[in-house]
């Protein structure tokens, strides 16, 4: 795949999921593939993709700036094996009332969903990706753990195995972290403040 000379593509990196998915992009998508985002948002993973290079199609189930059609991820519009790459970031975080509201907002995050339903509503989505994906096609999954009521969950590693059953290899796994300080509630810790979350890069195999 194309590499930009001088610059070699890291699995951990400090910085922001423009550059992460752009990095990623170029090792792992070929050009002229069709890539559906199924969770476009607010484009920020596009930012310093060049579009031009793809055949896009960005759904969201949120009316949205750019988007070509308001869709739930877990019944996507699209024939059977009629796209080269996905890419999926849905909510990530559960415990609505932990994150802060603009957060909840913009994330489409549910107060009430537990771990658990974030789990779910992944799996839900991967296996509708799994559908419309060619063989060998690839997805990019954007997830991060979470501490809820005190309890590790390891949102990547529970991921992996789901893929891994669903028939995917995984590809890559890359780590991205963030430049600033998350803020904190309290005062006091229990456990070390999350500053990092996940991309998945998995290839449908079976
Ligand atoms: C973490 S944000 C995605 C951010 C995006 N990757 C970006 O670059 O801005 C999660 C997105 O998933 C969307 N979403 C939540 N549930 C959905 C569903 N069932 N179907 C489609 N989109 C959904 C939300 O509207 C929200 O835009």
């Amino acid at each position: 795949m194309r590499q930009e000379p001088g610059k070699v593509v890291l699995t951990s990196t400090k910085g922001n999921n423009s550059d992460l998915l752009a990095s990623a992009f170029n090792l792992y998508v070929p050009d002229g593939s069709v890539v559906a985002d199924v969770t476009f948002g607010k484009g920020v993973f596009w930012r310093n993709i060049d579009k031009t290079r793809y055949l896009p199609i960005i759904s969201d189930k949120q009316p949205g700036f750019n988007i070509d059609a308001r869709v739930d991820f877990r019944s996507l519009p699209y024939r059977d094996g009629s796209i080269d790459a996905v890419m999926f970031d849905p909510p990530y975080l559960s415990g609505g009332d932990t994150v802060v509201g603009h957060l909840n907002k913009q994330y489409s995050c549910d107060a009430r969903t537990s771990h658990q339903g974030i789990i779910r509503r992944y799996t839900a989505g991967i296996v509708e990706c799994s559908r419309v994906l060619r063989k060998r096609g690839r997805i990019f999954i954007k997830c991060q753990d979470e501490t809820v009521s005190g309890k590790q969950r390891f949102t990547h590693l529970e991921l992996i195995n789901i893929l891994e059953m669903l028939g995917y290899l995984i590809l890559d796994l890359f780590i991205l972290t963030t430049p600033a300080t998350p803020c904190m509630r309290h005062d006091y810790q229990r456990s070390a403040r999350k500053n990092h979350s996940y991309l998945i890069v998995a290839e449908l195999r079976n």
